[in-house]
C-alpha cells in the first residue's frame, strides 16, 4: 500500500482507531489532516506524525456541527487542494442501558455524531471527490452494525444507519469513479472498549474485558492498528473494484459466536 502523494482526511483522528490510521497512512506516504474535537489529542497526534517523518495538520472540528465539517474539509483544501481519502471515523459509545430506561438526550447526542456526523462527512466531502473524478471513502461502522446488541440501543441504531448510508452513497458516486466502504470492528482496544467494560460492570471492569474476551475467536480484542491496516487496504489501489461493501475486524466474533456475550450482561 503506497499512498505517496495523496492526501487523507481523518476525522477522529486525535485517539484510537483513527490515531492509528493517521500514522499509517503517513508511513505509507500521505499527507495527513485529522479532524476531532479533542484539540490536545490531536495536536500531539499530528506531531507523532511529524516525529516520524511524516506531514500532518490538526483542525479542531466538532463533526455534528455542519459550519464545522465545511470547515475540516476547506483546511483540507487550502492545505493540499485535494482529499483522496477520507477516513470518516468520529464516534462515541453513549451509555449502556436496556432501550425501556435509555436517556432520550443521550440517545440524541450518540445518533448526532455517529450517524449524523458521517452523514456530513459525505455530504461535504464528496462533491471534492466527484469534481475530482477519484478518491475513496472509509466509514466507520461497528459489528453493532450488523446485529444487535442489548444495552447498545442508539449505538447499535446509529451503526446500522452507518451501513445504510455507506450503501447508498456508494451506489450514488460509483460512476464518477469515487469509492465508500464501511469497516465494521468489534471490540478494539481503545479508551471506548474500556468505557464499555466499566459501564457494564462498574465493581469489575477487568471481569467484564476477560468474559468479553473469551467470546471471541481470537481470544484478544484487536488493536486500533489492525483496524487501521484494514481502512488502508480499502482506501489503496488494492481495493479499486470493492464499494459499497463492510469489512468485519473482529477476531472472528460475529462470524462464529452462537451467542456472543453482550455489554448488558456484564
Ligand atoms: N473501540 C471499539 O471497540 C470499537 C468497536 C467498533 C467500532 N468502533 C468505532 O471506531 C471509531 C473510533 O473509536 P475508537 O475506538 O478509536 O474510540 P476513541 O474514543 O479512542 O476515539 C474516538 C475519537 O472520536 C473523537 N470524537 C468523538 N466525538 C466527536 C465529535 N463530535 N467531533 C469530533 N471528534 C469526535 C474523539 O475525540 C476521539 O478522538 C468510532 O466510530 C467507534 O464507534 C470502535
Amino acid at each position: 500500500m503506497d499512498f505517496t502523494g495523496k492526501v487523507a482526511l481523518i476525522t477522529g483522528g486525535a485517539n484510537g482507531i483513527g490515531r492509528a490510521a493517521a500514522l499509517g497512512f503517513a508511513r505509507r506516504g500521505a499527507r495527513v489532516v485529522l479532524a476531532d474535537r479533542d484539540t490536545a489529542a490531536g495536536e500531539a497526534a499530528a506531531e507523532a506524525v511529524r516525529e516520524r517523518g511524516g506531514e500532518a495538520r490538526f483542525v479542531r472540528a466538532d463533526v455534528t456541527r455542519s459550519a464545522d465539517v465545511q470547515g475540516y474539509v476547506q483546511a483540507t483544501l487550502d492545505a493540499y487542494g485535494a482529499i483522496d481519502c477520507f477516513f470518516n471515523n468520529a464516534g462515541i459509545e453513549g451509555t449502556v442501558a436496556p432501550t425501556v430506561d435509555y436517556e432520550e438526550a443521550v440517545f440524541d447526542a450518540v445518533i448526532a455524531v455517529n450517524l449524523k456526523g458521517v452523514f456530513l462527512g459525505l455530504r461535504h466531502v464528496l462533491p471534492v471527490m466527484l469534481r475530482q473524478g477519484r478518491g475513496a471513502v472509509v466509514n466507520t461502522a461497528s459489528t453493532a452494525g450488523l446485529v444487535g446488541s442489548p444495552g447498545l440501543s442508539a449505538y447499535v441504531a446509529s451503526k446500522h444507519g452507518v451501513i445504510g448510508l455507506t450503501r447508498t452513497a456508494a451506489g450514488e458516486v460509483g460512476a464518477a469513479g469515487v469509492r465508500v466502504n464501511a469497516v465494521c470492528p468489534g471490540p478494539t482496544d481503545t479508551r471506548m472498549i474500556h468505557s464499555l467494560e466499566q459501564q457494564s460492570s462498574p465493581g469489575d471492569p477487568a471481569g467484564a474485558g476477560e468474559r468479553y474476551r473469551a467470546s471471541i475467536p481470537l481470544g484478544r480484542y484487536a488493536t486500533a492498528e489492525e483496524v487501521a491496516d484494514v481502512v488502508l487496504f480499502l482506501c489503496s489501489d488494492g481495493a479499486s473494484s470493492v464499494t459499497a461493501a463492510h469489512y468485519v475486524v473482529d477476531g472472528g466474533r460475529t462470524g462464529s459466536a452462537a451467542a456472543p456475550r453482550s455489554f448488558a450482561q456484564g
